[in-house]
Formats: structure tokens, C-alpha cells, sequence
């Protein structure tokens, strides 16, 4: 069936492999029929920094509070035009694709800044007018999916389970977990492509080739099994409960056998 893609990505240089990565990416689905948005963040000029230009009508112009103006300019219509474009695209997206280089274990500030500036209040996170009440699994992006694609300088062993540099899922865990199952999407293992520096024509190659099989199955594989916060894995909606991943803590602690697994309908 015919669906919508975001890919959102950032790299200066239409060079890079990155960017390469991203033609593959908007070439597999345009063959599968699907329909491709993009958003070219360092071709856009987009604007990183989340700050007082975001708001031209202030709820409260003796002083900033960031969540307040943000629910106030989404709620009233008066978000700046470049973000409320983004959020047409992300309305109209069955699958979102950040794609970008591993910048200092995280992703590159312009990035970060389009997450800051379009996950607004109301929408990615205070669902509703409701708090905390919809987050994790469920609120604005939920039925979404979503997919990072990384190139990676250092090399996999680095990244391995003992590797110097950490996992590469649990390094990018803040993205997976924290912005994109926060706010609903079902997110796909993250697909990274190492020694991205060094990489011969041999290796760019078969770069691409791995990720135009991922990109093949967007609609497919399955998700992450990330615990949804209203499933009944966290009684109190915030730790988990004492029988659930007994003896684990920390990140991991948070990825389930099966999402939805004890689900308790008292909390829905
Ligand atoms: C500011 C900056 C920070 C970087 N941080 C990391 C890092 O934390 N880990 C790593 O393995 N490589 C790091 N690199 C290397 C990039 O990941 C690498 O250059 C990039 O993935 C190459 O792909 P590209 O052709 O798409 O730019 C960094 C590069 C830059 C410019």
C-alpha cells in the first residue's frame, strides 16, 4: 500500500555519505510507490536554536517559559511558519527517517534543534492537555513509525557490547526512547554504517545495499519492543513495576519481551 515518508536529515555536503544514503533512501520508496517528503535541514537554513523568535505572540512576555509559549503558540495558531510546515509533513507521515552523522555520540545540533522546535507542546508531549498522561507508546505521533540512519566514523568493534565507545543503541537511546516512542512512533532498530570515514568504494557500496534493504522493510520489520508507559508495565506510570525485568535497571531495563505484555485496562 501506498504511504507517506519523512525523511528529515543533516549533512552540509551533498557528498557525503550520508547524503548518498539519503538518495537511496528516497530512490527505494519512490520505487515502492510510496510518496517522499524530505526536509534538507542545512538546505533549508533551518534554524536550530529554540529560543524567543519562536514566539512572536508571547503568553507571557515577562518571562520565557519555553513549554508554556509552546503550548500557547500551538494551541492558538501562532507557531512560526517553518514549524508549522514541519508538523504538516510529520501529520501527513506514516514513517519518519532521520538520517545524519554521528556528531560527538549524538546528533548534529541543527537536528536536535528541528526535534526541539517541532515537537511542540500539545502535540509530542503534553498530549492532549494532559500531562504525562499519554507518553511512551501513545500521544500525537502515535501509528508512526520511525527509523534512524547513522554514519558512524569509528569502527563496529567500538560499538560492540563490551566495545570502548558503548552500544550504539543505548548511546542513541535518548533519540529512540526519549523523543520518538515518547511521543508514540514505533521505532525501528537503528541502522548505522560504520568506519563511514574510511570507506572505500567497495564500502560504500555495499553501504547502500544494506541500507536499500532495510529502507525495503520500513513497513515490515518490527518495532523496538520499547515498554509503552500505559501498558501496565509501570503501575504508577513512572517505575516499573517490582516483577517486571527483575534484577535489570538502568536503559535496557526499558525494552521488553513483547510490548503491551500486562496490559491494565484500569490505567487506559
Ligand atoms: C563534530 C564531529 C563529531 C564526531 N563525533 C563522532 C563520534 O562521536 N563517534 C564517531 O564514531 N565518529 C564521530 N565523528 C565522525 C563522523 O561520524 C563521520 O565523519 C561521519 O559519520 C562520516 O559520514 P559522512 O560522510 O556522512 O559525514 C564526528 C565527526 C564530527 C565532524
Amino acid at each position: 500500500m501506498k504511504k507517506n515518508v519523512l525523511i528529515v536529515y543533516a549533512h552540509p555536503e551533498p557528498t557525503s555519505l550520508t547524503r548518498q544514503l539519503v538518495e537511496v533512501a528516497v530512490q527505494t520508496l519512490q520505487e515502492q510507490g510510496h510518496r517522499v517528503m524530505s526536509s534538507d535541514l542545512y538546505g533549508m537554513g533551518w534554524k536550530a536554536v529554540f529560543d524567543e523568535r519562536d514566539f512572536p505572540c508571547r503568553a507571557n512576555l515577562d518571562r520565557l517559559a519555553l513549554i508554556t509559549e509552546s503550548g500557547h503558540a500551538y494551541s492558538t495558531g501562532q507557531q512560526t511558519a517553518d514549524v508549522v510546515a514541519e508538523q504538516q509533513k510529520l501529520h501527513d507521515a506514516d514513517a519518519l527517517i532521520l538520517q545524519f552523522p554521528l556528531w560527538w555520540f549524538s546528533m548534529p545540533a541543527i537536528l536536535k534543534g528541528w526535534v526541539e522546535r517541532v515537537f511542540a507542546f500539545g502535540l509530542a508531549y503534553g498530549y492532549k492537555g494532559e500531562g504525562n498522561r499519554y507518553r511512551y507508546g501513545e500521544g500525537g505521533f502515535a501509528g508512526k513509525r520511525a527509523i534512524l540512519a547513522v554514519t558512524v566514523g569509528g569502527p563496529e568493534k567500538d560499538y560492540s557490547p563490551r566495545g570502548i565507545d558503548g552500544p550504539l543503541e543505548q548511546l542513541l537511546f535518548h533519540v529512540t526512547h526519549g523523543m520518538l516512542f515518547f511521543s508514540g512512533m514505533d521505532v525501528l532498530p537503528t541502522h548505522a554504517t560504520y568506519g563511514a570515514d574510511r570507506a572505500t568504494a567497495a564500502d560504500v557500496d555495499a553501504a547502500k545495499i544494506a541500507w536499500r534493504l532495510r529502507v525495503e522493510q520500513l513497513f515490515e520489520e518490527a518495532p523496538i519492543p520499547f515498554r509503552s508507559q500505559n501498558g501496565g508495565d509501570y503501575p504508577d506510570r513512572h517505575i516499573l513495576a517490582s516483577d517486571i525485568a527483575v534484577g535489570q535497571s538502568g536503559l535496557m531495563a526499558h525494552i521488553g519481551e513483547k510490548r503491551g505484555a500486562r496490559r491494565d485496562k484500569s490505567l487506559i
